[in-house]
């Protein structure tokens, strides 16, 4: 039995400590414990006091109103996020400093100054100006991980029009949803992006996806790729980044927001079928960011940083944008793979640009212990000091692999949980202060009030297990579900009361108090990281015309976390076969975009549903596992299990 396949009792008897390295505990960012005390005794004075390290242009009035579930923070203040993250740099010696050392996959290389970000981002908030963009209209991005990209968040932001980031990986109908929902006037993409080699198709995404748009007037195109993108321009509609950039003013007087208006929409799975756009605004979500940026991975002014995550996803927009931009930070910017030309990529560039503090996901650690240490051993990694990951519960074993083959013994390693909604880490070792167990997030940071609770809302005592909750609001949560409050309050809170949010995630706590998170408790999955609803890969398969019935798992995968599987009912008269299955399969690639892509697909005559008509997920899950079957007796048909038990062992 691997590590990863022990149960949660073996993980609490974990036993492994690793304290702080005692340069850490020095020279941490974060040295004194009192931090803790303090913004438990007065949160909105130390919220205030830390509300101090951004550039207002305007102080607020009140630190915190909150008629829960809504909360407003930072009152009557007046900011703008790009000032923040560029114009004070600017001021100061820090104008020539990298902000971002970009890798394209093909091996290009472009480095970007405070300076240089500061000049292209006014150009092209002039150019969206232009190009008719006011304060308040939505824009949607759909982008490679190439410097426009940073670079289109923050002028959206200087020019106080909330983005909405689709990641690249989605399809053209998920774009089109997500573009129709937010209602934006304008899309910026590229012809394209490479990815493993291969060229990524986004502009026809685009046009695909607007063609069932009436909002969207203008779209901005980066030319990535060139000729051999093949794309289809359309003179009326469609303008070249490059020719509104080259005409505009160098300079666009940045506006000055108030701290609850909004800065971003992102749209991210719910348990519905539709998902949800979760709305940011402006003061508290920058606070948020860049606090924990600077806090969790103990960033100095010398230090090269990097987050292998696409800014598609909330880890890009708070931890390779806002936060470290805020902070000054020297960041990494790839576009590419991290098994591209080869499987040492990333540990190649970690050596190129000595790159001090990494932040990445599980999954991905587990995908590169699975190619073997020899990859990162090729390369010299000492100039890594710390690491991170985020996004799903880490296994002990990968955990271990990183602290030893990555991080040679010497790197503490944080352990980050959050969600697109928290809108920064809320659950996470101090590196100075915190004494790390492998697999565990430990403790919630300064200011988060996290519990773990029963059914019925109350504190499960430590060594027990329940809900994540937290029960009081902080600066950078998400201010609601754009365009449906209903939604927001039904979805986090009201399960546990109107002044209690509902993370959705299940944690026990150890002895010590330290946090295990366990994973969703809804039935929203964690396929490699990325959010994905049961419902919205079943109504994928539904829609392809000979499928009658689908019930979707995520199945326990050694790399991914979690693998989706798919139980089809076919119509009447149509078999299931090989081929099926693969067209199957490409139907929801094409649907939803290829992270959706089911990894198997099972035909079946019945699903097993309780006397209610609810289809028993949990027994599929026991089936798709190869695990003994628990309580049949709710079923309304106990042999459809057998049968399909049956099936499913013979494969
Ligand atoms: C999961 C990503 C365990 C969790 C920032 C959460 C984690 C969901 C961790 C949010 C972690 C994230 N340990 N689980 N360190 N980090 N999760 O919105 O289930 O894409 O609810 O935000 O990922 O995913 P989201």
């Amino acid at each position: 039995m691997s590590e990863s396949d022990k149960p949660i009792e073996a993980l609490l008897q974990e036993e492994r400590v690793f304290t702080p390295p005692v340069e850490c505990e020095k020279s941490a960012n974060i040295r004194d414990r009192a931090v803790y005390e303090q913004a438990k005794k007065d949160p909105e004075a130390f919220w205030s006091n830390a509300a101090e390290s951004l550039e207002w242009f305007k102080k607020w009035d009140q630190v915190l109103d909150w008629k829960p579930p809504l909360a407003k923070w930072f009152i009557g203040g007046k900011i703008n996020v790009s000032v923040n993250c560029l114009d004070r740099h600017v001021r100061s010696w820090r104008r020539n400093k990298a902000a971002f050392i970009w890798e394209g996959e093909k091996g290009e290389e472009r480095v970007l100054t405070f300076g240089d970000l500061f000049r292209e981002v006014n150009k092209f908030s002039n150019a969206m100006k232009k190009l008719g963009v006011v304060k308040g209209d939505r824009v949607t991005i759909y982008m490679p991980m190439i410097p426009e990209l940073p670079i289109a968040l923050l002028a959206c932001a200087r020019i106080g029009a909330p983005h909405s980031v689709v990641f690249g990986g989605f399809s053209a109908e998920s774009l089109r949803d997500r573009i129709n929902d937010a209602d934006s006037k304008l899309v910026i993409t590229a012809d394209g992006s490479y990815r493993r080699g291969q060229i990524v198709p986004l502009k026809q995404n685009v046009d695909a996806a607007i063609e069932g748009c009436a909002c969207v007037e203008k779209v901005v195109v980066v030319k990535r790729i060139g000729e051999s993108a093949s794309i289809n321009f359309d003179e009326k509609r469609d303008v070249w980044w490059h020719d509104v950039v080259e005409s505009a003013p160098k300079y666009c007087e940045p506006e000055p927001m108030d701290s609850e208006d909004p800065l971003f929409i992102l749209y991210t799975s719910g348990t519905t079928a539709k998902p949800k756009g979760i709305l940011h605004t402006t003061g508290g979500y920058l606070l948020g960011a860049s606090l924990t940026h600077k806090w969790v991975f103990d960033v100095k002014e010398e230090d090269v940083y990097w987050c292998s995550a696409d800014i598609g996803w909330v880890t890009g927009h708070s931890y390779i944008v806002y936060g470290p931009l805020a902070n000054g930070t020297t960041g990494i910017l790839y576009e590419g793979s991290p098994d591209w030309p080869d499987k040492d990529r990333w540990w190649g560039m970690v050596e190129k640009y000595g790159v001090n503090i990494f932040y990445t996901a599980p999954t991905a650690i587990r995908a590169v212990m699975k190619w073997g240490e020899a990859y990162p051993e090729k390369h010299d990694l000492s100039s890594l000091r710390l690491l991170g990951t985020v996004g799903e519960p880490i296994n002990p074993e990968a955990w271990m692999w990183y602290h030893e083959k990555i991080g040679k013994g010497r790197c503490p390693i944080v352990d980050t949980w959050w969600q697109t909604e928290t809108g920064s880490i809320m659950i996470s070792p101090l590196p100075g202060l915190t004494s790390t167990k492998p697999g565990s997030a430990t403790f919630p940071l300064p200011g988060i009030d996290a519990d773990v609770v029963d059914e019925a809302g109350k504190t499960v005592p430590l060594g027990g297990g329940g809900y994540l909750v937290i029960k009081s609001p902080w600066p950078s949560m998400a201010r609601t579900i754009y365009g449906n409050a209903e939604r927001y309050e039904e979805t986090y809170w009201k399960r546990f009361g109107n002044n209690v949010y509902f993370a959705g995630d299940g944690c026990k706590r150890d002895k010590d108090g330290y946090f295990w998170l366990l994973g969703r408790v809804d039935d929203v999955m964690n396929i490699s990281g990325h959010r994905l609803s049961t419902m919205e890969v079943e109504s994928a398969l539904v829609d392809h015309q000979q499928v009658a019935e689908a019930a979707v798992i995520g199945k326990q995968d050694d790399v991914k976390g979690e693998a989706i599987a798919a139980f089809v009912t076919l119509k009447e008269g149509i078999n299931g076969s090989p081929e099926k299955i693969d067209e199957l399969k490409k139907h929801v690639a094409q649907k939803i975009g290829p992270i959706a892509r089911p990894e198997s697909i099972y035909f079946t005559a019945e699903l097993p549903k309780t006397r209610s008509g609810k289809i028993m997920r949990r027994l599929l899950r026991d089936i798709a596992e190869g695990r003994a079957l628990g309580d049949t007796t709710t079923l309304a048909d106990a042999s459809v299990v057998n049968q399909l038990k049956n099936q499913y062992e013979e494969d």
